[in-house]
């Protein structure tokens, strides 16, 4: 167990979801980008158009900037964030997968190496190790999202590996292959969003025409060919987690974003691929990538209420909790252990006074306890987001008596994990947490109580 990480009235996870909704814009025009590319270029050649190898430059310069640099930026940025938020899930996924980690790297690289040439080098090497070097890019992208999805999708659905433990079992779990299409798909039309940005900027009529119609066919057959395998891969997700999703309004109203969106690209797409140039105004492009980023944050929104309360299912909890053993890796869970001798005495950074509670320091460890198990989905602070106070006077249960009951039920709720810790260490929790909701009657309780119960 790590230290905790606090970030009030917005939340840890919210930080997570914004950096890395973020970060699938630059990932998937870096992935999706270079097919275009190869496409336009040979087109280009075929034609010897020069006005398209000039936009093709543009384009490889916006790329190489906004990819290479937002995104990796961002994609540090998710590293850093989640391992001082969630520094278990990062350790369990990087004692899994570290080797795919290490292998996308490898491809990574290549990008990186190849974007840079293929910029350089235009009208200075032959057309034939020009066009080589683009596919090389393309493939080498595609090929890292090929490695990154299974570690995505395991986090999701771990499938056997839940039982066997074995790599390979947890790469390709249920939900691999649709992840894997409905990204692919994905890609492309957000490189044809990127490419008729691009070609709002160019002067040219024809080369923009030119330019808009390919983007349009590519965004579009992109677009309903995602729609499809987002259907595939609803129908893999487990009834657990459909269950958790309809169980939200939340979940609903995100979900109606994304397919809004959705039509708001697919008819933009249709003008573009009838050539409509007069569309393609910078306010017009770069406001269809807006939209598009606030589709997937609602798509990505609906993934993550469907996690819950699990970071990794049938593994660990989004508190970071072991949720149930994994007896393949030697894992034990941690529920029963903290239920009968404390999280406080199993938690290794806190200081040594409050893994023993007394009459003085149990508020403060009702604190700590109440952090460590909850801090990750509720905010402590009134009118935060997911308001642990403004929830628990929403629910008119304010006294510590009721919410010492509260808590024991927690693990009812599909979307909670249970509350695990001694009953002692319940009740201090009960006592902190009617405190901070504003309960009056929190400075009465008797100490005896909490240390001893009502016997
Ligand atoms: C995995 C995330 C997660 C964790 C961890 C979690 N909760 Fe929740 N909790 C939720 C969600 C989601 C809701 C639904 C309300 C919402 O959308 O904010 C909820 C609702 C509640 C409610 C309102 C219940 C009702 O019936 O109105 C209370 C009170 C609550 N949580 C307390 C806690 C406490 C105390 C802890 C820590 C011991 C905790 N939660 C841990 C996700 C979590």
């Amino acid at each position: 167990m790590y230290p905790i990480f606090e970030f009030p009235v917005v939340g840890g996870g919210m930080i997570i979801a914004l950096i890395a909704t973020f970060h699938i814009l630059p990932c998937h025009l870096a992935t999706g980008g270079f097919w275009i590319t190869y496409f336009l270029e040979r087109k280009a050649y075929a034609e010897n158009d020069a006005g398209l190898l000039e936009f093709l430059k543009k384009f490889t310069l916006m790329v190489l900037i906004f990819c290479f640099v937002t995104g990796s930026l961002t994609g540090v940025g998710i590293w850093f964030a989640s391992t001082i938020i969630s520094p278990r899930a990062i350790s369990g996924l990087i004692h899994n997968y570290v080797w795919g980690w290490a292998t996308e790297w490898v491809f990574f690289v290549i990008e990186i190496v190849t974007i840079y040439i293929y910029y350089y080098t235009f009208g200075k090497i032959s057309r034939k190790a020009h066009l080589r070097i683009g596919l090389l890019y393309a493939m080498a992208a595609w090929l890292s999202m090929v490695v990154i999805t299974g570690i995505l999708a395991f986090m999701m659905t771990p499938g056997k590996w839940v039982k066997t433990g074995d790599f390979f079992d947890g790469f390709f779990n249920p939900t691999y292959w649709p992840q894997l299409f409905f990204r692919t798909s994905m890609m492309f039309a957000i490189a044809g969003a990127y490419a008729a940005a691009v070609a709002s900027f160019i002067a040219d009529q024809k080369t923009r025409k030119t330019v808009i119609k390919t983007a349009g066919a590519w965004g579009l057959a992109g677009l309903l060919t995602g729609g499809l395998f987002a259907f595939w891969y609803y129908h893999k997700l487990p009834i657990r987690t459909m269950e958790i999703i309809e169980a939200f309004a939340y979940a609903k109203i995100m979900f109606n974003v994304s397919m809004a969106a959705a039509a708001i690209a697919g008819i933009y797409f249709v003008i573009l691929l009838l050539g409509v140039t007069g569309i393609t105004r910078p306010v017009v492009t770069i406001g269809m990538i807006i939209i598009i980023f606030i589709g997937i944050g609602g798509g990505e929104s609906v993934r993550e209420i469907g996690r819950r309360p699990y970071l990794i299912p049938g593994y660990l909890y989004s508190n970071q909790v072991i949720a149930h053993d994994v007896e393949a890796k030697g894992i034990r869970s941690e529920v029963d252990k903290f239920t009968e001798s404390g999280i406080l005495s199993h938690y290794y950074f806190i200081p040594d006074s409050l893994r023993q509670l007394n009459e003085k320091n149990y508020l403060h460890a009702g604190k700590v306890i109440t952090k460590l198990e909850c801090v990750i989905c509720h905010t402590m602070q009134k009118d935060g987001r997911s308001s642990l106070p403004d929830l628990v006077n929403n629910m008119g249960m304010t006294s510590a008596e009721d919410l010492f009951y509260f808590l024991e039920s927690l693990g009812d709720y599909p979307y909670m994990p249970v509350f695990a810790g001694t009953d002692v260490e319940r009740r201090a929790a009960a006592v902190f947490i009617s405190q901070l909701s504003g309960d009056e009657t929190a400075a009465e309780v008797d100490p005896q109580w909490v240390l001893n119960g009502d016997g």
